[in-house]
């Protein structure tokens, strides 16, 4: 019998079919994503990276879009399943954060009522254990006074506060993926590093797989063991991290490395070429 992944995309096409002449946006990607994994997705802008995520996600619904291929679930299609089995998964199995917090958090809404969110959908706890658990959840993605934030509009955090809360929110049913297109691409260079190393203790303490979207590959080889590099609606290269970034084939692998500014410890700035 063949090995079962935790995640397996095979050929998977997005057509767009609201415009006279229908328009592919992704080729052909592949994907595995096994227990515990950090995978990396790199590429330029439009290059489908967020149209792929949104995909796996099962949020990308409209009518007017085409996908073909295989998202297998824990070996079920998400292509193909029924609408009531998605949405057992969506939030609870796979969950998803993206760049700009404020725009995925709701503004009138308190941060508790958001996080408790996947609860209310996905479980029959009562209102006292949804609240012990969005204490708890908070407090496990550092907030100082997770009871004070609960009761906190989004507008009355910072930037890197609110992307806690997005993490906290997705992570509360303990999702088995949690897919992050561009986490940390809005927030500063400290809080960005912050971020990154919250995910990476949840990823090891809750063994959730994490599929990590970025522009920044220097990002990707901190935290990711696997890379694959996207461009123009193709995945052009794929591999292991080190490999990747060691030995890259393509040339459009290669430029994107070669982009990376290179600082090393002690050193001045250096700009390459
Ligand atoms: N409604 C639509 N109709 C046609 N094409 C679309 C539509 N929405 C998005 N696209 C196209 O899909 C392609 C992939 O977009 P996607 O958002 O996945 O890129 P991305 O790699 O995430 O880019 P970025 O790094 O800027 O976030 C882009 O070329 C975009 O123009
Ligand atoms: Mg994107």
């Amino acid at each position: 019998m063949e090995e079962k992944h935790l995640l397996e995309v095979t050929d998977l096409n997005i057509e767009f079919h609201d415009h006279l002449i229908p328009e592919t946006v992704v080729f052909d990607f592949d994907l595995i994503l096994d227990e515990g994994e950090i995978v990396g997705l790199v590429g330029e802008s439009g290059s489908g990276k967020s149209m792929s995520a949104l995909a796996i996600a099962g949020l990308l619904s409209r009518k007017d879009m085409k996908k073909r291929g295989e998202i297998l679930f824990e070996g079920k299609d998400l292509l193909t399943c029924e609408r009531s089995e998605l949405r057992k998964i969506q939030g609870n199995d796979i969950s998803v954060i993206f760049q700009e917090p404020m725009t995925s958090l709701n503004p009138v809404m308190k941060v508790g009522w958001q996080v408790e969110e996947s609860l209310r959908i996905h479980t029959n706890l009562t209102k006292e254990e949804r609240y012990a658990k969005a204490i708890a959840m908070l407090e496990d993605v550092e907030l100082d006074n997770p009871e004070k934030v609960y009761n906190q509009y989004p507008h009355e955090l910072s930037g890197g506060m609110r992307q806690r809360v997005m993490i906290a929110a997705a992570m509360i049913c303990a999702p088995k993926i949690l897919i992050a297109d561009e986490p940390t691409t809005a927030l500063d260079v400290t809080i960005q590093a912050q971020i990154v190393d919250l995910l990476k203790r949840l990823n090891k303490e809750k063994k959730t797989s994490i599929l990590f979207i970025s522009h920044d590959l220097s990002l990707i080889r901190q935290i990711c063991q696997r890379v694959l590099v996207m461009k123009g609606g193709y995945i052009v290269e794929s591999g292991p991290t080190e490999q990747i970034f060691n030995h890259p084939k393509e040339e459009y692998t290669k430029k994107l490395i070669s982009a990376i500014p290179k600082v090393e410890p002690g050193a001045k700035f250096r700009k390459k070429g």
